[in-house]
């Protein structure tokens, strides 16, 4: 997320969040996640493991969050000595990051063997973990046991994200930035305003097979809908994502079940369904051949004609149910936009309808958007695709609410 975009709607007031923060090159990252958890309104207690302390020092974390930061298990026995017990029980919520790949395995084993990992285990919260670590650590196969162990758990993991690491090597397991880790909370922590509900979004093309190697498609990178399911996850709904062929990452804490073809699409919302809100993202492809063929077809200079049948309108008949979720559609066309568009709203019975022209948005990281209801047409000036996803979450949570 770009810094500022989507930040300053972020509320974390009155919640307690202890921060742990352990031993790699991002625990730098991590003073500026405390600075935006603060002045987000949250009440930050740090604790840091002994190897944290080699990047950054406490010095740092006391100054950002206006307390003490704690660094041993055996500074805890001031009092009753069960300090770490108090501290992890009243706490909404335990965010370590980041999380080393070792911090990861002595959580995964239930160790208590620091302060930190001993907050962890006597936690009455939520716990979520943002990774760091260089590209082959996170490839271990010992560490993606230990994170299946920790999301059994019901530990949330955010990320790791791709890209350069401080070793110069360029692959997966950097930490994702402060302002998207910070984004993502209001949702674990069941705080945002769609906090409770089911939401179900399709995104990216379908693809129409017209033999084993060959088929028809349209042109979707899925970007929108991705941003759609991210921006409703962090609102703190329950998000699936019925998918079509992409080649994007699933957005913390959404669900995704993929699919090919639109008849597939069509079955695994009805399955997924019910669902308070539908948001039809994808490009259903409007035809498919009437059958493929079981063989590669062969090249030949007469030519071939397809015969085409039409595939399910999906967000027609959802909208059309006897008791149909909060259904939101797209429109994405080439001229007339607002009449084109507005005309859509109508036939399929949609309380919203977001519009945009497709030559503006098709393949490209921004959109500029016009969101269309009841009470008329709201533009959205253009901004990137997560921005957007987070604008029309807000417009669409207001009419639900
Ligand atoms: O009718 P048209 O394709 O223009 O409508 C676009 C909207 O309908 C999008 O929200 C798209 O996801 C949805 N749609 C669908 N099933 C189809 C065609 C479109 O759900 N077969």
């Amino acid at each position: 997320m770009e810094s500022g975009q989507g930040i300053e709607t972020v509320s974390l007031a009155h919640k307690k969040i202890i921060l742990g923060v352990t031993g790699g090159i991002a625990a730098y990252k991590a003073a500026e996640l405390c600075r935006l958890l603060v002045k987000a309104g949250a009440i930050v207690h740090v604790a840091m493991t002994d190897a944290a302390q080699q990047f950054v020092t406490p010095l740092t974390f006391q100054a950002l969050s206006g307390r003490p930061v704690l660094t041993s298990l055996w500074d805890a026995a001031s009092g009753d000595g069960m300090a770490h017990i108090h501290l992890s029980r009243d706490a909404d919520l335990i965010l370590v990051a980041p999380a080393s790949a070792d911090f990861l395995a002595r959580l995964a084993h239930g160790r208590a063997d620091d302060l930190l990992a001993t907050l962890c285990l006597a936690r009455a919260c939520k716990l979520a973990v943002a990774p760091a670590m260089n590209r082959e650590m996170w490839a271990a196969a010992a560490t993606a046991r230990n994170l299946e162990q920790l999301r059994a758990d019901g530990v949330d993991v955010l990320g790791p994200a791709a890209g350069e690491q401080a070793c110069g090597e360029t692959g997966l397991g950097r930490m994702l930035e402060p302002a998207e880790i910070l984004a993502a909370l209001p949702g674990l922590l069941g705080a945002g305003p769609l906090a409770g509900r089911r939401v179900l979004v399709t995104a990216g093309p379908t693809f129409e097979a017209i033999d084993p190697v060959r088929g028809l498609t349209n042109r979707s990178s899925g970007k929108m809908g991705y941003a759609i399911a991210q921006a409703a996850a962090e609102a703190g709904a329950t998000v699936c994502l019925v998918s079509g062929p992409t080649c994007l990452a699933v957005p913390p804490g959404v669900r995704r079940v993929d699919v090919e073809s639109a008849a597939d699409m069509r079955d695994a919302v009805l399955r997924e369904l019910p669902s308070e809100v539908f948001i039809a993202v994808a490009a259903v492809a409007d035809y498919r051949p009437d059958a493929a063929a079981a063989q590669k077809i062969k090249k030949s200079e007469a030519g071939l004609t397809l015969n085409l049948v039409a595939n399910p309108d999906i967000l027609a008949e959802v909208a059309a149910l006897p008791e149909p979720p909060f259904s939101v559609g797209f429109a994405a066309e080439t001229e007339q936009l607002a009449a084109h568009a507005e005309a859509k709203r109508l036939k399929k019975k949609l309380p919203l309808l977001v519009g945009n022209l497709a030559q503006d948005t098709l393949g490209r990281d921004s959109a500029e958007l016009v969101l269309f209801d009841e009470r008329g047409s709201h533009p959205l000036a253009r901004a990137d695709k997560l921005t957007q996803a987070r604008r029309l979450i807000r417009h669409l949570a207001t009419l639900l609410n």
